[in-house]
């Protein structure tokens, strides 16, 4: 990213915390849909840099398994909405599926946050399997009987504007609102098939064909342009 991104002083714009922020990809998602992100909390430093090099608003260094439940900084900055997307490498297909290696619990500090700030809405994001872990039931149990209402949707990446393959889960909460209440407009946005390459970039690319390199060697390396790209892990 070239330029900083301004933080929205719209006095009409939600207030948005992000909690595991990393460098942002979901505050700029609600910066450039006109929400105000006033603060964003992570531990690592490399993500941290190029969060600051990206926006004018504070990134606290934190780390936030270590708060014992002190939370009163959130509250005083009175969120509307806090978003966060917790470590998923515990729950994800590519990383050892075992929850219980300690970065699954994040997951429940991020409910406990919500639960004692109270904001009007919450967004949590993480890999598909993460809907069937243990850690996601214990979030859920929590997130109900503090009376949010959940709308609950895997999204994959190239129905909504990307050149790219990748399902996420998404779990919406309204405090006092009612479940599945925000799937109508979630699903009425997305596109009808899948964004490919070509779609994206045009004639920029003078080829037809590219290869990745597979992981795993039941999966092809070479890949149409005609098509959405595999999930990214890194460039
Ligand atoms: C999946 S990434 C978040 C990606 C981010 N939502 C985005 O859109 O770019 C998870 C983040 O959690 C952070 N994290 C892991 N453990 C943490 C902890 N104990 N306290 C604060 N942040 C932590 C990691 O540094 C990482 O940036």
């Amino acid at each position: 990213m070239k330029e900083k991104y301004k933080d929205d002083k719209k006095s009409s714009s939600l207030r948005v915390l992000d909690l595991f922020a990393g460098c942002g990809g979901l505050s700029l998602g609600f910066h450039n849909a006109g929400f105000n992100i006033v603060a964003a909390f992570d531990n690592w430093k490399p993500a941290i840099e190029v969060y600051q090099k990206n926006f004018n608003h504070q990134i606290f260094d934190y780390d936030l398994s270590i708060l014992r439940k002190n939370y009163q900084i959130f509250r005083e900055m009175r969120p509307e909405i806090i978003i966060g997307g917790p470590p998923c490498q515990d729950f994800s297909s590519a990383g050892k599926r075992n929850e219980d290696l300690g970065r699954g619990d994040l997951s429940i500090i991020f409910s406990e946050i919500v639960t004692s700030v109270l904001p009007q809405w919450f967004l949590i994001e993480n890999v598909e399997l993460f809907r069937k872990s243990n850690k996601y039931k214990e979030v859920r149990k929590i997130l109900k009987a503090a009376g949010y209402g959940l709308s609950e949707i895997v999204l994959d990446a190239s129905l909504c504007g990307v050149p790219q393959k990748r399902k996420r889960f998404f779990c919406f909460g309204e405090l006092q609102g009612t479940d599945e209440s925000l799937e109508p407009y979630l699903k009425k946005r997305l596109a009808d098939k899948p964004m490919t390459i070509r779609d994206y970039l045009g004639k920029k690319l003078e080829i037809q064909y590219y290869y990745r390199h597979p992981r795993s060697y039941q999966r092809r390396g070479i890949f149409s342009i005609d098509e959405p790209s595999p999930t990214v892990r890194r460039s």
